[in-house]
């Protein structure tokens, strides 16, 4: 592959490629006319993603997906926490620093239909990224596009395309051909096959393990839908509120989940979770507002395994049986299934 930015520079090997300590979003946000509230949209999430991994992200609408993903690819700074990006500070990295990082993180949002420009022709959007950040010749990006495009599943011919003259399902792998051409090392992906048909969503799920596989990059993938991140996941992670409720292996997690809001999402989902039955809980109620959080475990509103504790104090983030979970009675949620 000729023409290849510098963009790829695995410049800590060993480690993760992206870390989040602590990471925090709040919008100041108008109430009434006399009034002002504060929105936490992401309240301190901590993670670590592996190179090559994929790292899924769930949880109910409102809960702040889309905030981290605005984080992690550094569209938006965080009110507080450290974001490191293969071992670099964001927050401590000088201008010229964040416009290199920000190269190395691309994403991929739901509806292919807004994100892409529709007065750009494809070798449009695919060729500006590299006019501008490589040296590469008008020659040398044409070939570059051409190949680009037939790794995606599209044919190299249609590049003087619109996006309106393509399906959704080809409009997304336009998308994720833009998101790819700087060859990142991470793809954050915002619930990219959720727009789709639903016959198209495996192509395109498929298409995102193919280059995983090939190019070795590194995917934080936001779902609603659990068959669709156990199709991809090696991690999952799932948001409650602006926090994490649990995070580990995809495996053990959805074989025994321990987070009372983990084993309510995945009692919905019958074909994944297939533990005893009599230990399946119906999620009730909504999510709080977020300009009045509930005191304690931000859960205990609608949690079956609710106690008085639950009501103040606020659980803290721990390890229990291998991965982590905030929950006071991870041990006794996880045991009946155990
Ligand atoms: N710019 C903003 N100003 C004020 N509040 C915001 C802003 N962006 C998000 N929020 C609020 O932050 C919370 C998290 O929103 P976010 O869009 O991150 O959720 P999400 O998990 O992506 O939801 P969905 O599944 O519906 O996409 C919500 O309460 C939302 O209203
Ligand atoms: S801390 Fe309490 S309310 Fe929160 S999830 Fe655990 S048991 Fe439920
Ligand atoms: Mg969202």
């Amino acid at each position: 592959m000729n023409a290849v930015p510098e963009a790829r520079r695995d410049a800590h090997p060993g480690g993760p490629v992206l870390v989040a300590e602590q990471l925090a979003k709040h919008y100041d946000v108008r109430r009434s006319m006399f009034s002002s509230g504060t929105v936490k949209a992401l309240n301190g999430v901590s993670f670590a993603l592996e190179r090559g991994k994929t790292l899924a992200v769930v949880g109910e609408s409102g809960c702040g997906k889309s905030t981290l993903a605005r984080q992690l690819t550094m569209i938006e700074p965080p009110t507080s926490g450290r974001l490191l990006v293969d071992g670099e500070d964001v927050a401590g990295a000088d201008r010229a620093k964040v416009a290199a990082l920000r190269r190395r993180v691309q994403m991929v949002f739901q509806n292919p239909f807004a994100s892409l420009n529709p007065r750009k022709t494809v070798e449009q959007t695919l060729g500006e990224p590299l006019a501008i950040n490589t040296p590469a010749s008008a020659t040398e990006r044409a070939d570059r596009i051409a190949q680009m495009m037939r790794t995606v599943g599209l044919r190299p011919e249609h590049a003087k395309r619109y996006p309106h003259m393509f399906s959704g399902g080809q409009r997304q792998r336009v998308a994720i051909a833009r998101a790819m051409i700087l060859d990142p090392q991470i793809v954050v992906a915002d619930e990219p096959v959720s727009a789709l048909d639903v016959s198209i969503q495996a192509q395109i799920l498929n298409l995102f393990m193919d280059l995983q596989e090939q190019f070795k990059t590194s995917y934080v993938f936001i779902s609603h839908n659990l068959s669709v991140v156990e199709h991809i996941a090696d991690d999952v992670m799932v948001m409650y509120f602006g926090g994490v409720a649990e995070l580990g292996d995809k495996q053990r997690i959805f074989s025994h989940p321990r987070h009372p809001y983990t084993r309510a999402l995945m009692s919905a989902t019958p074909s994944i979770f297939e533990a005893d039955r009599s230990i399946k809980i119906k999620l009730q109620g909504e999510m709080p507002s977020p300009l009045n959080p509930p005191s304690g475990c931000t859960f205990h509103q609608r949690c079956p395994y609710v106690i008085d504790r639950c009501r103040s104090e606020e659980p803290k983030l721990r390890e229990v049986d291998g991965r982590q979970v905030s929950c006071h009675r991870a041990e006794e949620v996880g045991e009946a299934d155990a």
